[in-house]
């Protein structure tokens, strides 16, 4: 059985942190309509969704994928990498302690989830604006004696590692080659994003079956070439916080 956990929409949602992005207004009551039809593809794809109420006081905690890193033998509550979002991790923490032996991110690490890309047994951590490798020396310390692999891989140009490259497939990455090198990634196939959609790379795999943001039509018909089963999802609103797909669930096995 799988958990997906999420956070409903902040009312502060439009004070959310931007990198790259000029701030546009967010449409809230759109915001909370797109983010509940999410939610209802992740019930499809056979998720059971656990709604964690909203945090005025958090206007990015949506994104709960920036708070944990969820394995089947443990989870690692993440330092995030942005003063205002530090506090977001507490409820998670609680929700997550029940089902997992807890390690904590301490500094001078930082860490957002959202630059964390696990396939198995294997993890990539960006090193980002959010993300250091104080950090990944200590998920490396954390997770080295459960058998996974901590590897590090540099950015340009976007967020998160996430933002550039996610799983598809078993075998195969989805990934913007302007953001993030390839060759960081070694053994997959590359399933490269159109080059006229550069955020296209962020896609959510359940199971054989990938949520994907409708805004990538000429990307969407390279994954479909591949065979690639998706359900697609209007995520106009949280790409406009500079976040995407996955940031908006942290899913765990029970
Ligand atoms: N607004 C998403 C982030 O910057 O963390």
């Amino acid at each position: 059985m799988k958990i997906a956990l999420t956070r409903e929409i902040s009312p502060n949602f439009n004070q959310c942190e931007l990198t790259h992005l000029d701030r546009q207004p967010i449409d809230l009551a759109l915001a909370r309509q797109q983010h509940h039809e999410y939610e209802d593809a992740l019930s499809a794809v056979g998720c059971i969704v656990c709604r964690l109420p909203a945090e005025a006081g958090l206007p990015d905690s949506v994104f709960v994928e920036d708070c944990a890193l969820v394995v089947d033998e443990a989870a690692v509550i993440t330092r995030p990498g942005a003063d205002s979002r530090r506090a977001e991790v507490e409820a998670i923490a609680r929700v997550l302690a029940p089902y997992r032996k807890l390690y904590f991110v301490q500094p001078p690490g930082v860490v957002d989830g959202g630059d964390i890309l696990r396939v198995e047994r294997r993890i990539w951590i960006g090193l980002s604006t959010r993300s250091n490798q104080p950090a990944c020396d200590q998920m490396r310390d954390f997770l080295g004696p459960y058998g996974y692999e901590v590897n590090t891989a540099r950015l340009a140009g976007c967020l998160h590692l996430k933002s550039a490259v996610t799983q598809v497939a078993p075998d195969a990455l989805l990934l913007n080659p302007a953001w993030v090198d390839p060759a960081a990634l070694p053994g997959f196939d590359i399933i490269e994003v159109h080059p006229a959609e550069p955020s296209a790379a962020n896609a959510v795999l359940v199971g054989e079956t990938i949520i994907y943001p409708k805004a990538y039509p000429r990307t969407l018909e390279r994954l479909q070439a591949r065979g690639i089963q998706t359900v697609l999802v209007d995520a106009s609103e949280v790409a406009k916080a500079e976040g995407a797909v996955t940031c908006c669930s942290l899913l765990l096995n029970i």
